[in-house]
């Protein structure tokens, strides 16, 4: 098969890797990819959100399954126009990447399945968000743009002055663009957060093996919200019996859902979960692998990606046999000094040799790029570096040990990525 992969981030640098692993794949191309990606896969100038040009080349190049890795083109319809065209590709349409793109398509979603979440409400006048707080008791509060703000649409807000502040932020300065023309303002939850990446074909749903984020970009969950700074996978506190819930209450019911509504979801729905007192509570949906979570997930996965992937286009998933080793792996992201804010880019890189011929240890990258030759830094998360180990505590210490393999001048990392793992 040619494949061709949508995006440029650590997720799918992992996503080309596993499919370089399918004995299905003859040829990988990536648009646009970075310079770990162009090890294995001819990457292609074209931008993730020039559907009609991504099309074409792959119409010219005769590609045979197109997998879209990043939610900006899934929520703008990048499927819909391959698929008018005739084109084979991974990925819910638009009518379906809605349950990532709108919070307030999702709430309500919920809300009328019954599918466990925190109590909310929709909001598209400031006016009426401010009156709502004002009669609201309890903070912290949490303030949500609707669309796409990278991440950081989320407000958690201490005290009605603060979410004063958030609404105004949100609705009326328009922090987050048009992302924030609705808001959901919901209920704060307490308790772990798990991610759960499941392959969906419209009806049937297979889990993937459990991971979890770390999001704030200092150590201690402090600092700024970042894109996500490590993972670990599995997560010890995702029991079986969580597990069984998940699947019975929350996952098959929103396959169901989006069914019933008219809107079949094909692709990744990434379950953003946090496991209350009450029980799992979905925190938010996503609809494509989460990044660093595939970096964790995908080096374990048994089965062949690509027969996965085919069988969530084709519908028959229900025949797939999803498989995972009986290992875990962390992921420590190198981030360049000062993200998520402000920090240098094109600083030469080293080491990348180091990863030669080792088994169960993974260089993903996320923002690099090739400068006269030179591998270079070329984004706020620039590598992430995975390592598997029988258990969790045996792939944090191999992580760790591979961050000292690649060295550059304003190289930044946490250093508890997967602390919680004493915890449990
Ligand atoms: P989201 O983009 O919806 O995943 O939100 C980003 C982060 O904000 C989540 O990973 C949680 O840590 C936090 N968060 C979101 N919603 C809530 C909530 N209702 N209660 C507590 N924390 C939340
Ligand atoms: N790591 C969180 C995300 O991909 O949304």
């Amino acid at each position: 098969m040619k494949i061709l992969i949508v995006g440029s981030g650590g997720r799918e640098h992992a996503i080309a890797w596993s499919v370089s692993k399918s004995p299905k794949a003859e040829k990988i191309y990536c648009a646009p990819g970075n310079a770990g990606i162009a090890e294995f896969a001819e990457c292609v100038p074209i931008g993730a959100m020039e559907f009609d040009a991504l099309a074409a080349f792959a119409a010219e190049k005769e590609i045979d399954l197109t997998i879209i890795g990043m939610d900006d083109p899934l929520v703008g319809g990048i499927v819909d126009v391959f698929e008018e065209k005739g084109l084979r590709v991974f990925g819910p349409r638009k009518n379906a990447a809605i349950l990532e793109g709108s919070k307030a398509f999702s709430k309500d979603l919920m809300k009328k399945y019954h599918i466990p979440t925190a109590a909310y409400e929709n909001f598209d006048d400031p006016e009426k968000a401010l009156e709502y707080l004002r009669t609201q008791a309890r903070f912290p509060i949490v303030l949500k743009a609707d669309g796409l703000a990278l991440g950081k649409g989320v407000l958690i807000c201490n005290s009605l002055e603060e979410a004063e502040a958030g609404v105004r932020e949100i609705m009326q300065d328009k922090k987050f663009g048009t992302a924030g023309d609705r808001m959901v303002i919901e209920e704060f939850m307490t308790g772990r957060e798990v991610s759960v990446l499941t392959f969906v074909d419209g009806k049937t749903i297979r889990p993937m093996t459990s991971a979890q984020d770390h999001k704030r970009a200092l150590d201690g969950d402090k600092g700024l919200n970042t894109g996500g700074m490590g993972t670990f996978s599995p997560s010890p506190f995702y029991t079986d019996e969580i597990d069984r819930f998940c699947r019975e209450k929350i996952f098959q019911p929103t396959v169901d859902a989006m069914a019933a509504e008219g809107r079949p979801f094909k692709g990744i729905i990434f379950f953003g979960l946090m496991l209350t007192e009450d029980g799992p509570k979905v925190l938010e949906y996503n609809a494509r692998f989460g990044d660093p979570e595939a970096q964790v997930v995908l080096p374990r996965m048994k089965t062949d990606i690509l027969e996965v992937m085919e069988a969530c286009v084709d519908g028959t998933l229900d025949k797939v046999d999803l498989q995972f080793e009986d290992n875990a792996a962390v992921c420590v992201v190198l981030a360049s000094d000062g993200y998520p804010v402000k920090y240098e880019k094109n600083i030469p890189m080293y080491g990348f040799e180091n990863f030669a011929g080792k088994d169960g240890y993974y260089c993903f990258h996320a923002g690099t790029k090739f400068l006269d030759g030179q591998i270079v830094t070329n984004g706020g998360r620039v590598v992430g570096i995975t390592a598997k180990g029988k258990d969790l505590k045996e792939a944090r210490a191999n992580a760790y040990k591979a961050t000292e393999w690649i060295q550059f001048a304003n190289k930044y990392m946490r250093h508890d990525i997967g602390k919680a793992i004493d915890e449990a």
